[in-house]
């Protein structure tokens, strides 16, 4: 095996030692959140797809969310191709309390000392049953296999996801094992997820499948896809990444493609959202925001502090 593939072996060891998890392999864990906090994390989607719809109907039936998303999809115009359903102004307070929850899930696993930076903002995501055909010819279609170092972060980074409504069993995340001679040359930025088929093939599909409600952690090194059996149904997920902090040999420095460096955010920080700080987006629906290529998320964030604290502002930090 490769010194650079059992350094991240170890890494993502110590990374699942801290709570109770499944193993799909070296570089998957899932966990298995509280009643509680998954409870509280379903209500604060709930109310935040809810306010995504125009007219803010409350829709607290599943079944019934995701249909009325699929049938009314053209409406909400914050839906991007890729099927990320982007805060706007007018969702600011709702989609603070879906990271609120989703926060308070990631505490209960006890790795936030863990974790250098978080990408901000997270991505909630509605895959529908049919795949979105002018988004396959884009830069960075999740249907095809990719790490997401590829569109540009930190190679240093682990994908976090979670899958919370519709038919995540036909309609999913799929994971693919690296081989024993695995390069950290193979990360970095692409212009396309296409450009990266030569190595996605030397890969091997594990046959994990993400249940609803489980919090799964990969690797970088170990890459996915969103993938549809016959018959899916739609899925909405909640997704992003962090820099994990890990002991490096010389050399093998963290490396951020430049226009992912404004979109870290301390742990400390995700922790306390909603009581020392709040992610706030000043566009309105009708303003699309150019993700220039795929290499910047499609949101104009900021993060503002709530309170006057002696502690120094926390607008981003550096990812180091
Ligand atoms: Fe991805």
């Amino acid at each position: 095996m490769s010194d650079e593939l059992d350094a991240r072996y170890k890494s993502f060891d110590e990374l699942s030692s801290r709570s109770k998890c499944e193993r799909p392999s070296r570089l998957i864990t899932a966990y298995q959140p509280s009643e509680a906090a998954w409870n509280r994390f379903k209500l604060a989607a709930t109310l935040y797809l809810c306010k995504c719809i125009p007219g803010n109907p409350l829709i607290l039936d599943e079944a019934e969310l995701l249909n009325t998303y699929y049938e009314r999809q053209h409406e909400i115009k914050n839906i991007t191709p890729n099927g990320m359903i982007v805060p706007k102004r007018h969702t600011i307070l709702e989609y603070n309390a879906v990271v609120r929850a989703f926060a308070h899930i990631v505490d209960e696993i006890g790795i936030n000392d863990l974790i250098s930076s978080w990408h901000i903002p997270l991505n909630v995501r509605v895959k529908f049953s049919e795949i979105n055909q002018e988004n396959m010819t884009r830069h960075h279609p999740t249907e095809h296999v990719h790490s997401d170092s590829w569109a540009g972060e930190s190679a240093e980074s682990v994908t976090i996801m979670l899958p919370f409504f519709g038919d995540v069993e036909r309609n999913h995340v799929c994971f693919y094992d690296p081989p024993d001679d695995f390069q950290e040359s193979w990360l970095g930025p692409r212009p396309t997820y296409k450009d990266g088929e030569e190595i996605a093939n030397r890969y091997k599909l594990n046959p994990f499948i993400p249940r609803k409600g489980q919090l799964v952690l990969t690797d970088f090194s170990s890459l996915h896809a969103s993938t549809r059996k016959p018959g899916a149904g739609h899925r909405i997920s909640i997704d992003t990444t962090f820099a994990l902090k890990r002991n490096r040999g010389q050399g093998m420095q963290e490396v951020i493609h430049p226009w992912r460096e404004n979109e870290r955010l301390a742990p400390e920080t995700l922790s306390k959202l909603g009581e020392t700080h709040l992610f706030v987006f000043p566009d309105s629906v009708e303003q699309q925001v150019d993700s220039q290529g795929g290499f910047k998320h499609p949101t104009n964030l900021g993060v503002i502090p709530l309170l006057e604290t002696t502690d120094p502002p926390s607008r981003a930090c550096s990812g180091q």
